[in-house]
């Protein structure tokens, strides 16, 4: 990194509810100006610059160490600013935004010219998303400008839920950081595909197929319609994962498991589901929703142990639990 790319970064703590408009001047000013500020959304912290500016935007790739191939998400705050993005608005995506916007769920649907090449990795479309968080609103309402935005983290990864995350991944490389608290859903939108003849889910989130399809009928799942793999680059093998070795271990073996791992001399961490005997294990609740909303920040502390790993407990194989399987996944990766 440039010398000249060095930032203080310093981190501005705002009332999540009702964030004041004279206090995001600040950020409103940095991010007209061309520079990056991340903020919190309902999913994730997301890491924003002017969408229509490609100097800003390819600042967002440096800072993140992403791919260029890897095209980033457009938030917008009003119907107008959508307008400005996306070439055709079909039924289907009319019907899901009424349903679930502002909210985690993010459609893929052709880009308007507007839009910078850079965010959409030189594609014909573009990923849009209205988010509900107030601060995430209210900065978008006043830049006037939709904001490209990738989760605040250093490419690969663990996403951030709160400000110290994403100090912690991005502090020197970012001037602000605006501090909105923990995150509700807690892992990233759902991407629902609308630019082809069916709808494809190519991210599982906060929003379930379930949910989807009572709005708009059958959504196919990514992996029965391989369409190579540029598509959603964010399904790259190991993504969101700890620099600390994960296993996912089934709930029967887990506990046996970790003594097993700590009569070998290991330092092993575990995550359990509901309740755990083994001692110093962090335990997430039982119910999806939940766990989802706070399993990054038990990642993230698991990872600041030091272990020299980490077993995790498998979830349920039921719908429910469809999009933190699919981090848990990405966790363990391929390396
Ligand atoms: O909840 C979220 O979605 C957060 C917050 C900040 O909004 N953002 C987020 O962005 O997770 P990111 O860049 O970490 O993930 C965006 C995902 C990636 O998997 C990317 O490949 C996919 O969306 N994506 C973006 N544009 C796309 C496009 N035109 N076609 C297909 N996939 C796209
Ligand atoms: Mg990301």
């Amino acid at each position: 990194m440039a010398a000249a790319d060095r930032f203080e970064t310093r981190v501005q703590s705002l009332d999540s509810a009702i964030p004041s408009d004279s206090l995001l001047s600040e950020a409103v000013r940095l991010l007209r100006a061309g520079q990056l500020v991340a903020f919190p959304t309902e999913t994730v912290y997301g890491l924003g610059a002017n969408a229509l500016d490609s100097v800003a935007v390819r600042r967002i790739f440096a800072a993140k160490g992403r791919p260029p191939t890897n095209p980033l998400i457009v938030h917008v705050a009003d119907w107008k600013m959508l307008t400005r993005v996306v070439a055709d608005w079909p039924t289907a995506a009319a019907r899901l935004a009424q349903a679930f916007w502002p909210g985690p769920l993010t459609l893929v649907l052709p880009k308007s010219d507007a839009v910078s090449t850079e965010v959409t990795a030189d594609g014909p479309t573009v990923a849009v998303r209205w988010p509900a968080h107030a601060i995430a609103a209210s900065l978008i309402r006043l830049a006037g400008v939709p904001l490209a935005a990738p989760s605040a983290n250093r490419s690969t990864e663990l996403s951030p839920t709160r400000a110290e995350h994403v100090l912690a991944s991005l502090g020197g490389r970012i001037e602000l950081i605006l501090d909105g608290g923990p995150t509700s859903a807690g892992i990233e939108s759902t991407v629902v595909d609308l630019a082809g003849e069916v709808p494809i889910l190519l991210r599982p989130g906060p929003i379930s197929i379930a949910e989807l399809e009572r709005v708009i009928g059958t959504v196919r799942a990514r992996s029965t319609n391989v369409i190579g793999p540029a598509r959603s680059p964010g399904q790259m093998d190991r993504h969101y994962a700890p620099r600390t070795p994960v296993e996912l271990v089934s709930r029967a073996e887990c506990d046996e498991r970790v003594r097993e791992l700590r009569r070998a001399g290991e330092d092993v961490g575990l995550l359990a589901i509901g309740e755990s005997g083994t001692p110093g294990a962090i335990v997430l609740p039982a119910d999806a929703a939940e766990y989802a909303s706070r399993l990054y920040a038990a990642l993230h502390e698991l990872d600041s142990q030091r272990l020299s790993r980490i077993v995790i407990e498998r979830p349920p194989d039921s719908a429910e639990w469809l999009a933190v399987v699919d981090r848990l996944t990405r966790a363990v990766g391929n390396r």
